[in-house]
């Protein structure tokens, strides 16, 4: 029997997103200040040998899906040897990306045989224009390259995620969801949550995904659906198409009932909740020489820690971090 990593709240957590640089090419707007450069040290990261120990003591615990993020991941250096030495870890069944798929197009083949399977790629805008506005100077026929690349390597599914912003790009849902069908991926609408100064001010062009749904409906007709994956995404596959839309709804809708996921930064400390301080750090522990036990032990003593949901409704200024320091 596979083991069961259990938080008070008395969920299975199974799904450990792993944040390999808090830094970006890209400065969303509701992720990044324009200019930051507040970001961690190289030598704050966890270097891949203490990834691979900590996250082997997760996954012998019970995860068993890492989803490697960012920052942007695909910044950090030798990305394909981190993700076929996580592939190997006996236990570990799904292995995927979350990027902004900039550099994807020379990253996608080796990453794929490194044995990454899923991706998830962040495209806000079809418009070159619009899209450099959101992105702060982002240059659209990048990720497209980076997309068709992904496609060639055979990466499954492709889904892409677009934060739906009023008065920003909420025009283009329609187009967005001819582009998935056309070209194979999934499409993922998302709600603006106020991670960080950015994404509270972005909360002002928040749309609710029910009037977006409400929208496609009457348009499409929309079936219930499922999809591979373990996030909080609810599905529904337009009919006579293969096309399958997700919904991300944390603020219309949270979903921490059924929560399922802790978040490692870059720099080895665990947070375990995205809309709530509760943090674990793991780099002092592997930099002060803990055993395999140790490490497991303390696993457990972080997801101990794991709060019941986030307040993003009630206290939206809460939140310090940005998204990029958590990893999306
Ligand atoms: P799969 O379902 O496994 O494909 O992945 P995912 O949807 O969990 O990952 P992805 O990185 O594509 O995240 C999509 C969006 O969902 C991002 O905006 C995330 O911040 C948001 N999200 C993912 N997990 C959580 C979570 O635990 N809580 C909240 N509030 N939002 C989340
Ligand atoms: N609200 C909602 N989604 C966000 N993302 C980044 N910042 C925010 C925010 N404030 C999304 C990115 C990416 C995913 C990993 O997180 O667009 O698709
Ligand atoms: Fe889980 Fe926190 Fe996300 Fe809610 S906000 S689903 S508790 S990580």
């Amino acid at each position: 029997m596979r083991p069961r990593l259990v938080d008070p709240f008395d969920r299975a957590i199974e799904y450990l997103r792993l944040s390999v640089t808090d830094r970006c090419d890209l400065r969303c707007s509701y992720c990044l200040p324009k200019g930051f450069d507040g970001f961690a040290e190289p030598e704050a990261w966890l270097r891949f040998d203490e990834i691979e120990r900590l996250v082997g003591a997760f996954v012998r615990l019970g995860v068993r899906r890492v989803r490697i993020t960012g920052g942007e991941p695909l910044v950090r250096r030798n990305l394909p040897e981190l993700a076929a030495r996580l592939a190997a870890l006996p236990g570990l069944e799904d292995l995927s990306l979350s990027t902004n798929a900039v550099r994807l197009a020379r990253l996608a083949a080796p990453l794929r045989a490194a044995g990454i399977r899923r991706l998830n790629v962040s495209l806000d805008s079809l418009d070159p224009g619009r899209y450099a506005a959101i992105t702060g100077g982002g240059k659209l026929a990048k990720v497209l390259a980076g997309l068709e690349a992904a496609r060639a390597a055979g990466f499954d599914p492709i889904k892409i995620n677009m934060v739906v912003m009023r008065g920003v790009n909420d025009d283009e849902v329609e187009r967005m969801v001819e582009f998935c069908a056309a070209g194979g991926y999934t499409l993922r609408l998302i709600e603006t949550m106020p991670m960080g100064a950015t994404g509270q001010a972005a909360s002002r062009r928040y749309v609710s995904l029910d009037e977006v749904r409400r929208r496609l409906a009457a348009r499409y007709e929309l079936l219930p659906a499922t999809m591979p994956g373990g996030g909080p995404a609810r599905y529904v596959q337009l009919a006579g198409t293969g096309l399958r839309i997700g919904f991300i709804t944390p603020i219309s809708q949270h979903f921490c009932a059924t929560c399922n996921r802790v978040r490692l930064s870059a720099e080895g400390v665990c947070y375990l909740c995205l809309g709530q301080e509760h943090s674990y750090d793991f780099r002092r522990l592997l930099r002060a020489g803990a055993s395999d036990a140790e490490l497991e032990a303390a696993v457990r003593e972080a997801i101990a820690r794991k709060p019941e949901r986030h307040h993003f409704r009630e206290r939206p200024g809460q939140v310090v971090r940005f998204m990029s320091q958590t990893g999306g």
